[in-house]
């Protein structure tokens, strides 16, 4: 197909969200994020009204089916008004990646399917043994005792953390547990008659493991259940709040009057390493633990349930009724730094980089050595954040450095319609914050975002810097909810069923700038449907495959972009996946599909090891759409679904995508 005929399909696209898991899981997931109207931003008007007034779909529609040349669209100057301008040092690309796999057609079979040449193991399944003396997983005869040792629900982002510097072939492997969903957990599950057991399963089932990985001779991976280095966070673990938020009139509770000391953290989506060797795990969809908001307009904003919530924990624990402890959903929906390498160490909420639905966190380090963190807020309309340290990275002390994400400021982003963007500062006392403090700040972040009006986006996943080429690559999922007349030009569909990326670029290739400029690298889709609006790059479409609701994110040694996908079942009819793009050279936008998932399972959090020669990715709740009763994939082992991680590499030891 020529890329005027693949263009030419620009009319609205009247998409109905259909449902492929049921009410429940959505509900228990994320709070039923796709199908619940967006919380209510504080009335600020939405950036997008006022891009919506100069962005020009319609001039982009004209455009190309006049005959525009297609190729030169990105840097164009129709390409600069749609997909934003490219500063010149762009055009002088790096050098060209390299992918020697060939893409794999999508499927729905109950297996893991990946390229030629390449191979993929089990290393760790939900129940599976943690902690050293841990009992053997037994479905019938579930306890919280038990599963507090073992493997946790829901696996979602990897972190591979070597053991000796620069090491491959051993290391730890951390693992946070996003969800648990009673009934993919226990046979026979009643929603509406959750048992106090049973809720205690699910809270020790949240949080993260720490395990011992060593790569065998044949290439494949298991995991040491008897390592000394192995370890669980659970939603019992005890943490602590750090910076403006800890200790503050909005965070001390009945049970806490210091309000500095945390029980747990749930809903831990995505994640990030630190330069000094720590995991940052990302608190996600955590409003929908939490019961009895009733009016409150601040919780509202975050989406807490203003009376009984779908958990029913509440009936339980005190400390997740609002009734009774009105705080304590304030101490939670942070990103929280976990020392792997000592299970000693107290996490660390760290409440100077905001209170939101963090997805992920992106480390980096500034030219001049402070910490630089990305995070994006995982909610239709919501933003995409920026933290940078007061303090620098020290390279001689780690414990120093264990601090650094206690104190800096928080920027959120404008982006522009003209291709350039701007970081905002959330600073107490500054116009339009004179009024807040900087604990309020830290605690109700969302709602200072909306007062210095950042823009509005389309539900921003994981965020990753790439080294190679210095640019920071932002998913946004999909927004189903932006209305055609409401488009702007970082999101430039409406609805916007298939979600996008964003290439980001700091002006002086600086993370600690305060402008950069952006660009559309892809519109995720069905390339071969001429009814939709996609574009990779500018790269030629009739050889590309479909993807949809891009989720996480990494990078490789060459610099291409790898990305895995939530939400391909009900967009496209096809098993979630894994892909890779260069980023780079003639192949720039090519994309390629290299791993598939099971039925209702989502692909997340890929990693790599420090030689690319092993791509580590979680598959997570596998077989949902029917429950434990009627599972959709009975992977990995035949019997029931279990959400567990693979490695995935190369037949010949070489590294991934080569
Ligand atoms: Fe838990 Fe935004 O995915
Ligand atoms: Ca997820
Ligand atoms: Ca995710």
């Amino acid at each position: 197909m020529s890329r005027n005929n693949a263009l030419r399909g620009f009319a609205p696209l009247n998409w109905i969200p259909r449902r492929a898991r049921s009410t429940y899981h959505c509900e228990i997931s994320c709070d039923d994020a796709c199908f619940r109207p967006a919380p209510n931003h504080s009335g600020n008007e939405p950036f997008a009204a006022i891009l919506n007034r100069r962005i020009s779909r319609r001039s982009l529609v004209r455009a190309t089916i006049a005959g525009a040349p297609l190729l030169a669209l990105s840097t164009s100057p129709l390409g600069s008004q749609i997909f934003g301008s490219a500063p010149l040092s762009r055009q002088a690309e790096a050098a060209s990646s390299t992918i020697g796999l060939q893409s794999i057609p999508h499927d729905n079979e109950d297996s893991i399917n990946i390229a030629e040449g390449y191979t993929s193991n089990v290393v760790i399944r939900w129940g599976d043994a943690v902690v050293p003396g841990a009992p053997a997983f037994n479905l019938n005869g579930q306890t919280a005792e038990s599963a507090a040792k073992q493997f946790g629900f829901n696996c979602d982002y990897n972190g591979f953390f070597p053991l000796l510097p620069g090491q491959s072939r051993r290391g730890l492997l951390g693992v946070n547990h996003e969800y648990t969903s009673g009934v993919d957990m226990f046979p026979g599950y009643d929603a509406d008659n959750v048992t106090a057991e049973q809720a205690a399963i699910e809270i020790v089932s949240h949080g993260l493991s720490v395990v011992e990985v060593t790569r065998g001779e044949d290439g494949s991976w298991s995991y040491d259940a008897s390592s000394s280095h192995n370890f669980r966070i659970t939603g019992e673990t005890p943490m602590r709040l750090t910076g403006p938020g800890a200790g503050s009139l909005y965070t001390i509770t009945i049970a806490d009057p210091t309000g500095v000391d945390v029980l747990g953290m749930f809903n831990n989506c995505s994640g990030g390493r630190t330069p000094w060797g720590t995991i940052l795990t990302a608190e996600e969809n955590f409003n929908q633990y939490f019961a009895n908001a009733g009016e409150d307009t601040r919780a509202a904003r975050y989406g807490i349930p203003e009376a009984g919530s779908r958990r029913h924990w509440e009936d339980f624990y005190d400390r997740f009724d609002m009734n009774i402890e009105p705080n304590e959903p304030n101490r939670h929906g942070y990103l929280v730094e976990i020392d792997p390498y000592d299970p000693s160490f107290t996490p660390r909420k760290h409440t100077a980089m905001g209170r939101f639905k963090h997805e992920a966190a992106s480390v980096t380090l500034s030219d001049d050595g402070r910490a630089v963190v990305y995070s994006g807020d995982d909610q239709r309309f919501d933003y995409v954040y920026k933290f940078i340290s007061n303090d620098r990275y020290n390279i001689f002390s780690r414990s120093a450095n264990l601090d650094l994400l206690s104190s800096g400021t928080l920027f959120a982003a404008r982006f522009n319609d003209d291709g350039s963007g701007e970081w905002l500062p959330l600073v107490a006392g500054s116009p339009p914050l004179h009024t807040w403090t900087n604990a309020g700040i830290a605690t109700f972040t969302r709602l200072a975002a909306d007062a210095v009006g950042a823009t509005p986006m389309d539900r921003p996943e994981d965020i990753e810097v790439n080294p190679i080429n210095h640019r920071v690559y932002i998913a946004l999922t999909n927004n189903t909810q932006r209305a055609e007349d409401a488009v702007n030009g970082a999101n430039p569909r409406g609805p916007n069923t298939h979600g996008h990326i964003l290439e980001l670029t700091e002006n002086g290739g600086d993370a600690a700038s305060r402008r950069f400029t952006w660009d559309i690298f892809i519109l995720c889709g069905d390339p071969s449907d001429s009814e939709q609006e996609t574009y990779f790059a500018g790269f030629d479409k009739s050889e590309l495959d479909s993807i949809s609701a891009p989720d996480n994110l990494a990078v490789d040694v060459n610099g291409n972009l790898w990305i895995s996908t939530d939400g391909q079942p009900s967009k496209l009819g096809q098993a979630d996946a894994i892909y890779v793009v260069p980023t780079a050279g003639p192949e720039r936008g090519r994309i390629r599909r290299f791993m598939t998932g099971v039925p209702d399972g989502e692909m997340a959090g890929p990693e790599f090891t420090p030689d690319f020669g092993t791509l580590f990715v979680s598959v997570q709740h596998p077989g949902e759409a029917g429950g434990l009763d009627e599972p959709t994939s009975t992977w990995p082992d035949g019997e029931f679904p279990r959400p567990s991680v693979v490695a995935a590499y190369k037949d010949d030891g070489g590294v991934v995508g080569t």
